[in-house]
């Protein structure tokens, strides 16, 4: 059964394909040519020109949904990120340009969630526990996760996706959205989403002004069950897609929630698992091409009906190759 790739292929039981893939990108105020992100080769940090020069080329290789990031100037960014439900602020700007050029051929989709945005670099708005303690505060934060859901929507997303862990957010967007007339825009809810090491690039990527850790708010690695928990809830609050993320050292995950998830299951191959194959690939360690396709390939097995990843064109490319 595995003697010639016409039967390998005849017997394949997961078979990739470019509309499975979302890339992420990012779009920077103030810059005046893309930046490439130097822990994560290949990928750039676009003015709103490149962006859309760039999505051109995405949408020819074969994808069809981007997840818009945005990066704001230093100067602009507050204790609550209040850029991010600004229309003018660089992520809603990037969202309306590519509806504009790209109408409905393109699906865009926003990042829900305040830390590009906040001078802390966290979630969302931050205050002292009773014990002085000074801790994200969930409650404060779903009124502000409500202003930038209803201005990613007037932008033109269709899809917005809540990042940032917050108990309740996916219930305060999807009300926020439907009594704003938004009831078509879509909700991913990043739902498993870990206090990871691996998000380490993407912190270069939107020049984070993150001290710390997220380990109050992001699930624990050790654990499993509030995992499915945190699925379950998503899914009663109103989410249209649920998240997984990181991909490869959570397929355990992955492939739980994809058992019990009545909506479709996304999963996140983060900046650093990307980092960590160009850099043995550009070293000569691994063939790039070969560890790129099988990752995606094992995350799709896991589970995934999407998948986000930084690898999106290249792979749509290598497929349509094949
Ligand atoms: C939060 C967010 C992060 C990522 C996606 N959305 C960073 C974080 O939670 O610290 C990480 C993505 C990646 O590493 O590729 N807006």
């Amino acid at each position: 059964m595995r003697t010639t790739p016409a039967m390998r292929q005849l017997v394949a039981e997961t078979q990739l394909s470019a509309s499975d893939f979302i890339l992420p990108m990012f779009v920077a105020d103030g810059i005046e040519a893309p930046r490439e992100i130097p822990s994560m080769p290949g990928q750039y940090q676009h003015t709103v020109d490149s962006l859309k020069k760039k999505v051109h080329e995405v949408l020819e290789a074969g994808v069809r949904c981007v997840d818009l990031f945005g990066v704001p100037r230093a100067e602009d960014k507050d204790a609550t990120g209040s850029v991010a439900w600004d229309p003018e602020g660089i992520l809603n700007r990037g969202v309306a340009a590519l509806r504009e050029e790209f109408g409905d051929d393109v699906l865009v989709m926003a990042d829900t969630c305040l830390d590009e945005f906040t001078d802390h670099g966290h979630c969302g708005a931050l205050s002292a526990d009773r014990f002085g303690r000074t801790v994200v505060d969930n409650d404060a934060t779903l009124p502000l996760y409500r202003a930038m859901a209803v201005a990613q929507a007037e932008a033109g997303a269709h899809i917005v996706s809540p990042s940032g862990m917050m108990d309740g957010q996916i219930l305060a967007i999807r009300e926020a959205l439907d009594s704003a007339g938004f009831t078509d825009v879509a909700i991913m809810a990043y739902s498993a989403k870990y206090a990871s090491a691996f998000f380490g690039p993407f912190r270069d990527a939107v020049g984070s002004s993150l001290q710390g850790d997220r380990r109050t708010y992001q699930q624990d690695p050790a654990n499993i069950r509030e995992s499915l928990l945190e699925v379950e809830l998503d899914i009663e609050e109103g989410a249209d897609f649920v998240m997984v993320k990181p991909a490869l050292p959570y397929l355990d995950v992955l492939s739980e929630v994809a058992q019990v998830s009545p909506v479709p299951v996304a999963a996140y191959q983060v900046s650093g698992e990307y980092a960590m194959i160009q850099a043995a690939g550009q070293n000569g360690w691994v063939d790039l091409d070969r560890v790129m396709m099988e990752s995606l390939v094992a995350i799709k097995r896991a589970g995934a009906d999407q998948i986000l990843t930084y690898f999106a064109e290249d792979a749509a490319r290598a497929l349509a190759r094949a």
